[in-house]
């Protein structure tokens, strides 16, 4: 079955269309919607049945959890055991945003949604689009990114299409996402707050509140951050990154010179101050260098655009890992992993 399509623009929110994708997650069907990241796949979080159908549409692993969405902090209480003084601060500080939590959770959450864990993800997203589908619902809304499993992440409607035409029930069309890339997931030990994985807010952002910062899957440690999956965000194409330093434009040539003897058809995902060098080639430009933000929003738009015209290789040009670029290097490496 067709999805639905609605279109909705964020910022003239057609209640009545709203109502109705609400109605929807209330009757346990699924409804694919913006957020400020990216494009959720989402289902009530309280229905183990309408949980369960994400994970089928997706055709995601069963031991992956998913992240539940909120439009109040009121709605938290109901979800999870407590809220220590360090998630607190960073609720007070990131929340609407592009960061999600870990917290003992309570009986409430069905088991399906967190795949058997004793603590659950949570999340209050930015997105008006997203805030109002949510308030409407009256409850919780379980969304995973709206792709199929290991697929780079939507960031359009016409990406969730491509992956999960036939599976979903309505698609809410609000336009490109502004982030584009996922939420900042962080969890807590102790004293340490732990960053799971890098996204939206950056670890910069985030280490003036807390006391002790870790970050999970540094450079070469990329498996042991969530998704737990080494294989992630991948597209159909093979991705070879060229990293940072004074050579990195001679590296890609290099790579894509040889791919292209071998017969490869390659696509170049290059910094904007580097995009002359690349002319003979298919190139498209993430962002300037020093804009890592814009960069991260072209990121999964660039890897989707280059599968659709058939590339065999994307050869992409690494950014300096920080801020946003930590995210960008982390989806990177697990699409080239
Ligand atoms: O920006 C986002 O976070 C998007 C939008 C739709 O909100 N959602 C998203 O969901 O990226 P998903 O399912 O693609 O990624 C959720 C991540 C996974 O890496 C998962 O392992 C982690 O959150 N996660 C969920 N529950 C967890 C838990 N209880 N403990 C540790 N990690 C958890
Ligand atoms: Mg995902």
């Amino acid at each position: 079955m067709k999805p639905i399509i609605f279109k909705i623009d964020p910022d003239a929110i057609d209640r009545a269309l709203i109502r109705q994708a609400a109605r929807a997650i209330k009757e346990g069907l699924l409804v694919a919607f913006p957020t400020e990241t990216v494009y959720g796949l989402g289902a009530n979080a309280l229905d183990a049945d309408a949980a369960a159908r994400i994970f089928e549409a997706k055709k995601r692993p069963l031991d992956d959890p998913l992240i539940v969405h909120i439009s109040d902090r009121k709605d938290l209480e109901k979800l999870v055991r407590k809220v220590s003084p360090a998630a607190e601060g960073l609720i007070r500080r990131f929340w609407p945003g592009p960061l999600t939590l870990i917290f003992e959770k309570t009986d409430v959450v069905p088991d399906i949604v967190t795949t058997g864990l004793d603590t659950v993800a949570v999340r209050m997203p930015a997105g008006r689009i997203a805030l109002s589908l949510i308030a409407e619902a009256g409850v919780p809304v379980a969304a995973p990114s709206a792709n199929l499993f290991s697929r780079p992440s939507p960031t359009t409607a016409q990406h969730v299409v491509d992956d999960l035409d036939g599976a979903i029930d309505i698609l809410i069309d609000g336009g490109r996402t502004r982030i584009g890339v996922e939420s900042t997931v962080v969890g807590f030990s102790g004293d340490e707050t732990v960053i799971l994985r890098p996204g939206g807010v950056s670890a910069e952002e985030i280490k003036p509140l807390v006391k002790r910062l870790v970050v999970a899957g540094s450079k070469k440690d990329i498996s042991s951050s969530p998704g737990r999956y080494a294989t992630h965000y991948s597209p159909k194409a093979k991705v070879m990154i060229a990293e940072e330093g004074p050579d990195q434009v001679k590296i890609a040539l290099d790579l894509a010179a040889k791919c292209i003897v071998g017969g490869r058809k390659v696509g170049v995902m290059a910094k904007k101050e580097h995009a002359a060098f690349y002319k003979d080639l298919d190139v498209e430009i993430m962002g300037p260098e020093k804009d890592l933000g814009h960069c991260a929003s072209e990121l999964f738009h660039i890897l989707r655009h280059f599968d659709k015209k058939g590339k065999d290789v994307i050869i992409a040009e690494a950014v300096r890992e920080i801020g946003l670029g930590f995210a960008i290097m982390n989806r990177l490496r697990k699409a080239a992993s």
